[in-house]
């Protein structure tokens, strides 16, 4: 899914090296000029495209399952050490019906499947939402894993109800989590990558924090405030070498949308109604739904040098759900 930027520049520096030059008109010596400049461009060192994070260290909220344990594991594939943060107590958060929360057996379980790729793991069973502990993460994961390169903002809830139908509780704890969580997690690692001359913040937004969403108005509202967070943070951070970007999944195959609050809330009677009525929005029609490791190929990009100048970005991972936004 990254662009192999390596191979585009190599074969534009090769189209005009192929070119055949005449008698060195001035056009044609700044057109020589040119092609030295082009040349010296494409010259420069580029990443590894095999292990595009080697010697980081990311930490990673929501790392349990789904997109979270993705980009966990994906991280780690590319050679970056692993914290995998998580609440990892379906009993510890608010009540939410339709699913529920990751639980300590699936965090131990993403934790061994990111050391057996031969990188360190740490595992941090931690609500976002707690300001202090979110504060003492960061700083046990420079401890233990030698400082903080990437931090990944995953961790999320969904209690699917109307704005109408919502009671306080709910929206409080849907803002607290989904707003104040990424907060706490942009707030905590902000010292620690200042340390390191640099960073990466990626949060998760999503395609409900582009557009309305019916049946679900607290999440879309947060997921719209997670954008605003994004923008705000990467202008701060932008001169201390610190990118702060955004993606915005489309539907993922995740317990969160795999759930019977989604269901409810869509009017659907089963995941093959969903697929059925989800995937006709979606101009791209290899599959229904999008797989965890899709929007990992994505951070991992936004993790890496190749994206060293994109900052303050969306990016929407939707199967091309977004094409019906007005910009
Ligand atoms: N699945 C989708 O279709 C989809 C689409 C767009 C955006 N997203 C966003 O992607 C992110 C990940 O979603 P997912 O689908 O993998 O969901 P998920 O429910 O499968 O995983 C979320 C993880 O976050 C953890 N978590 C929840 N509250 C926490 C807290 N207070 N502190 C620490 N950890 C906590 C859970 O235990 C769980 O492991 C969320 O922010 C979600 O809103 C998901």
């Amino acid at each position: 899914m990254t662009p192999n930027r390596r191979e585009i520049i190599k074969g534009a520096a090769l189209t005009t090296t192929g070119m055949v030059l005449g008698a060195m008109s001035p056009l044609k010596s700044q057109e020589a000029a040119a092609e030295k400049q082009t040349k010296q461009t494409s010259d420069r060192p580029q990443p590894s495209t095999s292990r595009l994070l080697a010697g980081k260290v990311a930490l990673v909220t929501g790392a349990a399952r789904g997109i979270g344990r993705a980009i966990a594991i994906d991280f780690a594939r590319n050679g970056a050490n692993v914290a995998l943060l998580d609440i990892a107590d379906p009993t510890g958060g608010m009540p939410i019906s339709g699913y529920r929360l990751a639980n300590e057996s699936e965090l131990d379980e993403a934790v061994a499947a990111v050391r057996a790729l031969g990188v360190k793991a740490l595992k941090l069973k931690v609500d976002v939402r707690n300001h202090d502990a979110m504060k003492k993460a960061a700083a046990l994961t420079v401890r233990e894993l030698g400082g903080l390169d990437i931090a990944v903002a995953n961790a999320g809830i969904a209690i699917w109800t109307t704005i109408e139908g919502s009671n306080e509780q709910q929206w409080r704890d849907t803002i607290d989590v989904n707003i104040n969580g990424v907060f706490n997690t942009i707030q905590a690692v902000i010292p620690h990558m200042k340390a390191r001359n640099g960073g990466r913040i990626i949060t998760l937004s999503s395609i409900g924090g582009r557009q309305g969403v019916v049946g679900n108005g607290a999440y879309g509202t947060t997921k719209w405030a997670v954008i605003g967070l994004t923008k705000s943070a990467a202008i701060e951070l932008g001169p201390s070498n610190i990118t702060v970007n955004a993606i915005a999944p489309g539907p993922v195959n995740t317990p969160m949308y795999r759930s019977q609050g989604q269901l409810r809330s869509g009017g659907l009677k089963s995941f093959e109604e969903q697929d059925k009525v989800v995937g006709a929005m979606l101009p791209i029609k290899v599959k229904p739904a999008l797989d965890p490791q899709d929007i990992a190929d994505t951070a991992t990009f936004l993790a890496s040098d190749h994206a060293r100048f994109i900052s303050g970005d969306v990016i929407d991972v939707a199967l091309g759900y977004n094409t019906i936004y007005t910009a």
